[in-house]
This record gives C-alpha cells, sequence and structure tokens, in this order.
C-alpha cells in the first residue's frame, strides 16, 4: 500500500515512476488510485464501543451438524442483485429525472448537481508555472506543471503523494489543512530549473477537493457534508479554500487558490485538453462522482432565464447520493445502517471501491454463519468490518489458476482459513455479483447523463463522437467491472448509438485538470 512518498517526472507527459508500487491489486498513483488504502479503514461505525469488539456469535460454532449449502444464499443474492435491463433502463431514466430537479431548485433531488463555475475549460493556450493539490481520499497529492501553450503544451509534470494518517482523517479540520499546507510547502520549496515562476509572481494553485462542496465562486466553496469515512470537525459548512489559505499562511507559503474543483470537474478539464469531444468525466475509485458539460439555459436554479449567450458551463452531480430504484440486498442495509453517513451516498455504497470489498465480507460472514462456508466456525478475522477489500475481490476474481490458488491465499491472509476447491468458486461468485451490479448500474448512471443532454439538445452527444472520460482505481484496476459497465452502456444505447459513445480511461487526468484551470483562472495575463 501507498504508506511511502511517490515522486514522478517526466518531461512533455503526464506519465510518472512510482517509487514503491506497495502490494495492492488496484492500487494506483492518485487519490482515487488510494482506493485500496481507503478501502481498509474501518468506515463502519463500531457495533459497541470505540474499538471494534467480535459480536457474541464470533464465539459460537455455527449451527447444525448436517453439511449445508451456501448455495441458497448465493442465489437469492444474485436475484437481489440482479440489473436486467429494465431496471438499467429504470436508473438511467431516474438518474436524468433527478438531474432536472436538481437544476430546478437547491435539494430538488439526491442529486446535488453543484455548479463548478467552470465556464471556461482549458484552451491548450496555456502557459506558465502552476500547481494543483487534490485532497479526496487517504493521499494528497501535490503537483506541479509547466504549461507551455499550444505548441510545447506539458512541458513538465513532478508530483508527491503523502499519506494522511488515519486519525487526521476524523481530527480537527485544523489539523488535517496544517499537514496538507505543511507537505505543500515542502513541496514548493523544491521546485527546480525546469519549472520557472517569473519574477514578483505569486504560484497559483488548483485545488481538488473531492467532496461535495457548494460552491461560491470558482475560487471559493462551502462543504456540505464528508463522504468516505472522513469525518473532520470543524470543516462542514465552512470555506475550505479559507480554511487552506489559512494553513498556507501559518506555514509562511506564497500562493494563491485560483480554482476550487471537485475531482471530476478536473478530470473533464484535463481530458478536455486533448480532446474536444469530451463531455462527461466519471470518477470510480474510493468513491464515485459524475460531472458534464451543461447548457446555462438548462439550469433554472442559476436565474438566468433565458440567457441568450448560449453559454457552457460544467455541473457537479455529485451522484454517489442517487438512491432511486436501485437494486439493495439486506447486506447493503445493514452496512449503510453501522456507516458513518447512514442513509446518504447510497449508490456511493453500491458501486464503489470503497464498498465492494466490504459488501461481499458479509456475505461471506453470513454463508460462514448459516452454511458452514468455512466448516464448523466462522473466522474471527472475517468479522473485522472492513477487512475485505475491494482489491482482494478484484483480485481472486481474476484467478486463474487451476485450484484458485489466489483466493486460497487471500482468504488465508485476510480470515486465517483454509478452503476447499468448492469455497473458493462460491466466493469468487459472489465478488462477481457485487462487481457486476456495481458496473452495470455505474454504466447506468451514465446512460442517464447522456440521455438528459441529448433530450435537452438533440444530437449534441448520440450524433457524434462523444468521450466519456473515466478515472479511479476501482475503473483503472477491475476488469470484469469495466467490463460490465460498458456492456450496461452497449445495452441500453443499443450498437448503432453506443459505437459513437467512447468511454476512455483519463489517467490522473484531475491533477493537470486542476493546474490547468488555475491557469484558466490566473490573476495574470498568459
Ligand atoms: C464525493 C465526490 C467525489 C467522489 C470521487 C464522493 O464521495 O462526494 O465529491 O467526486 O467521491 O472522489
Amino acid at each position: 500500500m501507498y504508506h511511502q512518498q511517490v515522486i514522478g517526472l517526466v518531461k512533455g507527459t503526464s506519465h510518472y515512476k512510482v517509487a514503491d508500487s506497495g502490494d495492492s491489486a488496484i492500487a494506483s498513483s492518485t487519490e482515487k488510485q488510494a482506493m485500496s488504502v481507503t478501502a481498509s479503514l474501518p468506515a463502519v461505525r463500531p457495533l459497541r464501543s470505540a474499538r471494534w469488539v467480535p459480536r457474541a456469535r464470533v464465539v459460537k460454532s455455527v449451527r447444525s451438524s448436517l453439511t449445508i449449502s451456501p448455495a441458497p444464499i448465493l442465489t437469492k443474492l444474485q436475484r437481489d442483485c440482479a440489473t436486467p435491463l429494465p431496471v438499467l433502463r429504470h436508473v438511467a431514466d431516474a438518474m436524468a429525472a433527478d438531474m432536472r430537479a436538481g437544476l430546478e431548485v437547491d435539494a430538488g433531488s439526491d442529486l446535488k448537481m453543484i455548479l463548478s463555475y467552470v465556464d471556461a475549460l482549458p484552451t491548450g493556450n496555456e502557459k506558465g508555472l502552476f500547481y494543483a493539490l487534490d485532497l479526496g481520499g487517504t493521499n494528497f497529492r501535490v503537483l506541479r506543471v509547466q504549461l507551455g501553450g499550444k505548441d510545447e503544451r506539458v512541458i513538465a509534470t513532478e508530483f508527491e503523494q503523502v499519506s494522511i494518517p488515519p486519525e487526521l482523517m476524523s481530527g480537527t479540520s485544523e489539523e488535517l489543512f496544517d499537514f496538507i499546507a505543511t507537505g505543500l510547502t515542502q513541496f514548493a520549496q523544491k521546485e527546480t530549473g525546469k519549472f520557472h515562476l517569473p519574477q514578483g509572481r505569486t504560484r497559483e494553485l488548483g485545488f481538488t477537493f473531492s467532496f461535495p462542496v457548494k460552491q461560491t465562486s470558482i475560487d471559493s466553496g462551502i462543504l456540505m457534508n464528508w463522504t468516505k469515512g472522513f469525518s473532520v470537525s470543524g470543516t462542514a459548512g465552512k470555506d475550505v479554500v479559507a480554511c487552506l489559505n489559512e494553513a498556507m499562511k501559518r506555514q509562511g507559503l506564497n500562493m494563491r487558490v485560483s480554482a476550487l474543483v471537485n475531482d471530476t470537474v478536473g478530470t473533464l478539464a484535463g481530458a478536455r485538453y486533448w480532446d474536444d469531444d469530451v463531455m462527461v468525466a466519471v470518477i470510480l475509485g474510493t468513491g464515485t462522482n459524475a460531472c458534464y458539460v451543461e447548457c446555462v439555459n438548462a439550469i433554472p436554479k442559476l436565474h438566468k432565464p433565458n440567457s441568450t449567450t448560449g453559454g457552457k458551463t460544467i455541473v457537479n452531480t455529485e451522484w454517489g447520493a442517487f438512491s432511486n430504484g436501485l437494486p439493495l440486498t439486506e447486506f447493503d442495509q445493514e452496512m449503510d445502517a453501522q456507516s458513518k453517513n447512514p442513509g446518504e451516498q447510497i449508490f456511493e455504497k453500491t458501486i464503489s471501491g470503497m464498498y465492494l470489498g466490504e459488501i461481499v465480507r458479509r456475505v461471506l460472514v453470513r454463508m460462514a454463519e448459516d452454511a458452514r462456508l468455512f466448516g464448523d466456525s466462522v473466522p474471527e478475522k472475517l468479522l473485522m468490518p472492513f477487512s475485505l477489500r475491494t482489491p482482494d475481490i478484484c483480485a481472486m476474481q481474476q484467478d486463474s489458476s487451476k485450484d484458485f490458488e489466489v483466493v486460497g491465499s487471500i482468504l488465508y491472509n485476510v480470515a486465517g482459513v483454509n478452503s476447499n476447491l468448492s469455497t473458493r468458486k462460491t466466493i469468487i461468485d459472489v465478488c462477481d455479483t457485487i462487481a457486476k451490479r456495481g458496473g452495470r448500474l455505474a454504466g447506468a448512471g451514465i446512460v442517464g447523463i447522456l440521455q438528459k443532454m441529448e433530450e435537452d439538445s438533440q444530437g449534441i452527444v448520440f450524433g457524434k463522437r462523444t468521450v466519456v472520460a473515466m478515472d479511479g482505481g476501482l475503473y483503472e484496476h477491475y476488469p470484469q467491472y469495466r467490463m460490465y459497465l460498458q456492456d450496461a452502456v452497449t445495452e441500453l444505447l443499443g450498437d448503432e448509438i453506443s459505437k459513437n459513445i467512447i468511454i476512455e480511461h483519463s489517467k490522473d487526468g484531475s491533477g493537470i485538470g486542476a493546474a490547468l484551470l488555475a491557469a484558466t483562472n490566473s490573476m495574470y495575463e498568459h
């Protein structure tokens, strides 16, 4: 896992070197890619005390001396998680309807439909040195980029990634922002000759803050609520840019936040820099979210009726909060009830990397208790919330060895049990069921967004090449999930239309995207 710093420097590209790529199958390089780290954190509220305590049923052996099969539990799970075409269609339609309701008025639906104040996307003409700070998971990332305009584009990039100590994720706002500002200050001090800040200029920063923020301008926004297991006190209701500015001041760092952006918005900007057809960006990592290019005219809550400018802006949907008509199981309900944010982020809890492993774990515990999946006792280690991580289920699903040895060794490591072939097969089926539901629902969500855009302006997305930029460790590293997502999009749109819809990985686009938006909103002329 990423408990060390990752440093990269490659001239002219956005590629990087990872100093030590760690041990996780799904680990990768940004906030989203820190999914493996986040996924292992105990985001579930302990049942009795601050420390996790095994429940009473841990100590008891499983009941019945008969050999009971886990098959009925699996069959029920598959039935409850099924996403046939009508379910997908319902989710896509409901997503589109919730988008409209959220654009109508604040709190009009589950979807917050946050205005990003990004009205101008990067053009390629941006020049100069810009910084980005990416906070959205258990790591934060700082990056600098030297932009060279249309001809030279990205001349050089350099970044560092630092893991956030778990205690800071539920500490105070000041502690968290001081920690980040210290890292940023140290990074800024290492600016070498490749990166050039003209005399007398203030450094400018694009701040990617990947939580629901009600933006008040391009460079300010109020945190609405934490997600992804964060519960830092004293930040909700505050301007996160002010929090960062104060911390930078305490460090004596002279840097100005020129753009505050969600990671989806950064990804869209970063991808759009290379490809004008990018209209939507989706993050599938620890958490999930999507943003898209919207017509100003189509946002009633902006109170600019009949605007003749035909202007466009980016809207951050915060689709993680979507909940309409999802196929949920008792395991989802239990996990939600015990989470730090019960009743919230239901789509996120069904499809994103922080939760998939945990849902599988809960199913396996049930199978162990009621159907002797692991023999006469329930493995105590498996009772630990979040002990099975999404990278584990991904690795198990990809096991192509004859006896599913990878599955065996993951089970041994995570649960401390030896398993037979039939148990391993059952477990792969459980992983597949949960990943399939997640991928297909994510695909339906994407179609919902495209559908809404198309309904407003015929031909705008379905009649031409349209790119959906994807990022996040779950999307990047889970091939089956990716395949299920694509399948759902094709099923919903049909072969002809889906040929025009390019769902494309935009690796680490959000960091560069935030720096580009800092450039677009620079106080200096390019
Ligand atoms: C946050 C979003 C973010 C997404 C992906 C969600 O939990 O609410 O703002 O874009 O995670 O990082």
